[in-house]
């Protein structure tokens, strides 16, 4: 055989201007065709495609090699570039203009038929693809997604170093604490008896890091969390996590804008306008019923308890009456696109969503028509339709009940549903909004006392703090969630830096000193020697990098992602183990 031969080019970057040039190129067949004589063989590599011509006149052992290629073989080609005939220009492809005339060929290995082909927009089950995710990887479009994720991270990086930013490393066998989601566990070999947790994120050892006078921290790094699974949840995830010292709400909250701006504009070439919108925990839920709003299309909900209890249709007054509440959204023009059949539609998915009913008042050009129209009095009515902005053409929808939260949610989904089934949302939109001023409690029904809604160590807003122990549930607190899109993207706070804050705090969560002590005594210990105020975000990077490539689940940006049963279907993982190593473990199965 000849020499070995040595890369020269990558097969995408061939273009007019490599006419006339030697080149060596590797790497996989996406495939062959026989032509009266001729072979072509589309070459890919991680740049692209390119066409190769084998021509017994040309070079005629090469041709007789090329008999032998099959799909996703990995083969070596030296070969000449030349100028496609005008007819033959392939205006598909990057490399359309030329081909490759092959003179040497190696088979540097052979494959097996992949179990689906090698290209985007294939019809095949998810689970085969996570099996061959190797070939799955191979497809142009997750290609596309995972050098995109690299950009975005390497964005981050740029950003962050160029503001002063060290990103450390922090433990992933760490211990675990009471409070969060479950702990995926690790038993310990040398320590019978004890565990490892995996962290859920590395939020008490970044704060650790603030005492240790590191001011300025970030992270790319993975967390666990052994919770149910979502298209947007993965049991390990990545987070880009960070943490500031000597800084308040509005300082974290605008060097985070910058952030997104930079990374956006650099990954996307989108702009993003800052500052993002801020609203208030208490008005996101009022006006769209959800602390994570997709504010890419208007249907706000208006409250309309007060008028409503003064009608005689009963379920709107009792609702009122009872401390509920009364909420419509103005579908905008929509009366005469409503059938009567789409309408009971409408009130079936209120339904599924959680409501009661759902009443409705349709103003078209006849005049109203309504099921509850008549429970009105005109005066009263036309206050109604004033509140709701109604004009001829409108179609109104109301949820009552005597649970306020009900109302909220089961309106806010209907307003999603609406949004996509009339199809209001601009899929190229890029809507960032802080939601902010967050509860810092929230009671939890089953334990009977309140637990923290971010964690133990968010820190109470400034003029709420001496309702701590008098009216728990009205605290808010200097928490801050990124949505886009109705995604929540990331989410942190301004700590407690205060020992004696700190102490209230568990204390109103029904934690003994002891108890505090017991579970997070490490971080307490750091506390008492000299803490400045701090504060931080993480993001949940895959969604973040999910929404900005607008894909629907986080598993196409992740290379290795796991099922819905928190497996990987390629390793299969998990699995039993020896019972050698469970003995080593002290660890016995039950069943
Ligand atoms: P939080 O728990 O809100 O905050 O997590 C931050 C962000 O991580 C993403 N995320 C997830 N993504 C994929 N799969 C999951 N299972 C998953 N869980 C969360 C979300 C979320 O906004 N330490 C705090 C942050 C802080 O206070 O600084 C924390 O972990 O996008
Ligand atoms: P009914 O009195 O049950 O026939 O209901 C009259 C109208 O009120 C129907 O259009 C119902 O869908 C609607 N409705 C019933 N319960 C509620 C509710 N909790 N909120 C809003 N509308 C309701």
């Amino acid at each position: 055989m000849a020499e070995k031969m040595k890369r020269t080019h990558h097969c995408g970057s061939l273009t007019i201007d490599n006419s006339g040039n030697q080149v060596t190129l590797m790497g996989w067949v996406q495939t062959r065709r026989d032509h009266g004589g001729l072979i072509f063989i589309d070459l890919r590599d991680r740049s692209g495609i390119v066409q190769v011509v084998f021509n017994p006149e040309y070079n005629l052992q090469a041709f007789e090699k090329a008999k032998e290629i099959k799909n996703e073989f990995v083969i070596a080609v030296k070969g000449k570039v030349l100028e496609r005939p005008k007819e033959n220009i392939n205006p598909k492809i990057k490399t359309g203009e030329i081909e490759v005339y092959a003179d040497e060929l190696e088979i540097l290995n052979t494959a097996k038929t992949p179990p689906f082909p090698v290209e985007d927009d294939i019809k095949v089950d998810e689970s085969l693809r996570l099996k061959y995710r190797f070939i799955d990887l191979r497809r142009p479009s997750m290609l596309h997604n995972i050098t995109f994720r690299h950009k975005v991270n390497k964005a981050i990086r740029e950003f962050l170093d160029e503001n002063g930013f060290i990103e450390v490393e922090t433990p992933m066998l760490t211990r675990s604490t009471p409070e969060g989601a479950r702990d995926f566990l690790v038993p310990s070999r040398l320590n019978p008896g004890t565990f490892y947790a995996l962290p859920q994120s590395p939020q008490l050892f970044k704060q650790i890091l603030m005492v240790a006078g590191i001011e300025r921290y970030y992270q790319i790094t993975r967390c666990f969390r052994d919770e149910d699974l979502r298209a947007d949840r993965q049991p390990e995830f990545t987070q880009l996590d960070i943490e500031m010292s000597f800084v308040d709400v509005d300082d974290v909250i605008s060097l985070n804008e910058r952030l997104i701006k930079y990374v956006v504009e650099k990954t996307t070439g989108k702009s993003v306008e800052i500052p993002f919108r801020r609203i208030t925990y208490k008005d996101a839920m009022e006006l769209y019923g959800t602390d994570k709003p997709d504010t890419r299309f208007g249907l706000e909900m208006v409250d309309v308890t007060d008028i409503a209890s003064r009608s005689e249709f009963k379920v709107f007054s009792e609702a009122a009456h009872a401390g509920g509440k009364v909420k419509g959204i103005n579908i905008k023009s929509s009366a005469e696109l409503f059938s009567r059949r789409q309408i009971d539609e409408l009130v079936e998915k209120a339904k599924e969503f959680g409501a009661k009913g759902l009443a409705w008042i349709s103003y078209s050009s006849e005049g109203i028509k309504s099921p509850i129209a008549k429970f009105f009095s005109q005066e009263l009515l036309e206050e109604l339709l004033k509140r709701m902005e109604a004009q001829p053409g409108d179609l109104m929808i109301f949820v009552a009940d005597s649970d306020p939260m009900l109302v909220l949610t089961s309106l806010g989904q209907l307003r999603v549903h609406l949004g996509r089934q009339l199809d209001l949302i601009d899929k190229n939109a890029l809507n960032f909004l802080w939601v902010v001023e967050f509860p810092l409690l929230e009671w939890d029904e089953e334990e009977k006392r309140y637990v923290a809604m971010h964690h133990p160590f968010t820190s109470p807003m400034d003029e709420d703090l001496d309702l701590l122990e008098k009216e728990p549930a009205r605290v808010r607190a200097k928490a801050y969630d990124l949505i886009l899109n109705g995604t929540e993207v990331g989410g942190g706070s301004i700590r407690i830096h205060k020992t004696e804050i700190q102490e209230r705090m568990f204390k109103v969560l029904g934690f003994t000193k002891e108890r505090a002590w017991n579970s997070f005594g490490f971080l307490l210990r750091a506390f008492e020697y000299g803490t400045p105020p701090h504060g931080g975000i993480a993001y949940g990077l895959d969604r973040l990098v999910m929404l900005l490539l607008g894909l629907n689940s986080i598993r196409d940006c992740i290379a290795f992602p796991k099922t819905q049963n928190a497996a990987c279907l390629m390793t299969e993982a998990p699995a039993p183990v020896e019972p050698k190593q469970l003995k080593e473990l002290h660890i016995q199965v039950t069943n």
